[in-house]
C-alpha cells in the first residue's frame, strides 16, 4: 500500500506481532532527551526496536534510543517511545510523527510528550519543568501536509485547545503531590540542529514562545490531529541562546535534563498513575 496510513497499519501489524494479544496501552509517552532513564519506571513486558516495525524510521542521535517499550505503571497500561525521530535527522514529517500515531493506532487514548527545551522566558531556569499550554508549530513544516487521510484526522483540524485542559490540571495535581514545581508556557519548535541565534530566540520571544525545542510540536499537532488528548512537559534544559554568556552544547543539555530527571520521573510516573484511575465522580449539586 503507498499510503501513509497503508504503511501505519504495516507498522501496527508488525508491532501486534512481537505482542501479547491482550495488551492494549491506554496512554503513550514519549521520551526527550536524558530522559531515557524513565524506562526503569515502567514493568516492561515487551520491547520493540524500531527496527523490527515494518517501515519505522531508525533513530539516529546521541542520546536517542528507538524502541517500543509496552508494559504497566501503576496497573496502567502503556507505551513508551523510548527515542524519537526529529526533522532535522532528515527524515520527512510523517515519519516524524509516525510513532506518534502508532501510539494511537494501537489504542493509546492520551499521549504525554517529553523534550529538552531552551527557556526564552526569563522566568525559566535549566532545571525547571514546564508544562506546555499552546505551541508555535509554524517555523516546521506541516505533518498533515500531503494526501488527506480521514481516519488520521481531519482536513483542517480545530487547533485551539491542542494540549488538553484535563491532563493539565491532572499534571499540576501531579506536580503538588509529589512536591515538584512545574511551570507553564509556550513552546515553539525550530527547525534545528543548530542551536538558534540570539536573534532567533528574540524573535521567539517576539512571537510569544516561553521555550523552544527541536520536537513535539509537530507530534502534538498529529497526536491532536488524530483525537488524542495530548499533554506536553519540557525539561528546561538551558537558557536559549543569547541569554546566558555560555555557548549552547549537547553534553550539556543531556547532563541538565539527567539532573532533573528524578523530579520529572517522579512527576510523569504521579501523572500516568492519574491518567489509570476511574475519572472523579461529579460531586452532588
Ligand atoms: N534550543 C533548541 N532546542 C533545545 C534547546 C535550545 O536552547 N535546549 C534543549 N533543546
Amino acid at each position: 500500500m503507498g499510503t501513509e496510513l497503508g504503511r501505519l497499519r504495516e507498522a501496527v501489524a508488525s508491532v501486534r506481532e512481537a505482542l501479547p494479544a491482550d495488551l492494549v496501552p491506554r496512554v503513550g509517552l514519549a521520551l526527550g532527551s536524558g530522559l531515557g532513564g524513565f524506562a526503569e519506571h515502567i514493568d516492561v513486558t515487551a520491547r520493540v526496536p524500531y527496527e523490527r516495525i515494518a517501515g519505522f524510521p531508525v533513530s539516529s542521535v546521541e542520546g536517542h534510543a528507538g524502541r517500543l517499550l509496552f508494559g504497566t505503571l501503576a496497573g496502567v497500561p502503556l507505551v513508551a517511545m523510548d527515542g524519537r525521530v526529529h526533522l532535522y535527522e532528515g527524515y520527512a514529517p510523517a515519519n516524524v510523527v509516525a510513532p506518534v500515531r502508532l501510539l494511537g493506532l494501537l489504542g493509546a487514548k492520551a499521549i504525554i510528550l517529553t523534550n529538552a527545551a531552551g527557556g526564552v522566558a526569563p522566568a525559566l531556569e535549566p532545571g525547571d519543568l514546564m508544562l506546555i499550554t499552546d505551541h508555535i508549530a509554524t517555523l516546521v513544516p506541516s505533518p498533515l501536509a500531503g494526501p488527506h487521510e480521514p481516519e488520521l484526522g481531519p482536513r483542517f483540524p480545530d487547533m485551539s485547545e491542542v494540549y488538553s485542559p484535563r491532563l493539565r490540571a491532572l499534571a499540576h495535581d501531579a506536580a503538588r503531590e509529589v512536591g515538584v514545581a512545574l511551570k507553564e508556557g509556550v513552546y515553539l519548535q525550530m527547525p534545528g540542529p543548530a542551536y538558534e541565534t540570539p536573534a532567533e530566540v528574540r524573535m521567539a520571544a517576539t512571537l510569544g514562545a516561553d521555550a523552544v525545542g527541536m520536537s513535539t510540536a509537530i507530534e502534538a499537532v498529529a497526536a491532536h490531529a488524530m483525537g488524542l488528548e495530548v499533554a506536553g512537559i519540557s525539561c528546561i534544559t538551558n537558557k536559549a541562546a543569547g541569554l546566558s554568556p555560555a555557548p549552547l552544547s549537547h553534553e550539556e543539555v543531556q547532563a541538565m535534563a539527567a539532573r532533573a530527571s528524578k523530579d520529572f520521573a517522579a512527576l510523569l510516573a504521579n501523572l500516568i498513575a492519574r491518567l489509570g484511575a476511574p475519572p472523579r465522580a461529579a460531586s452532588p449539586s
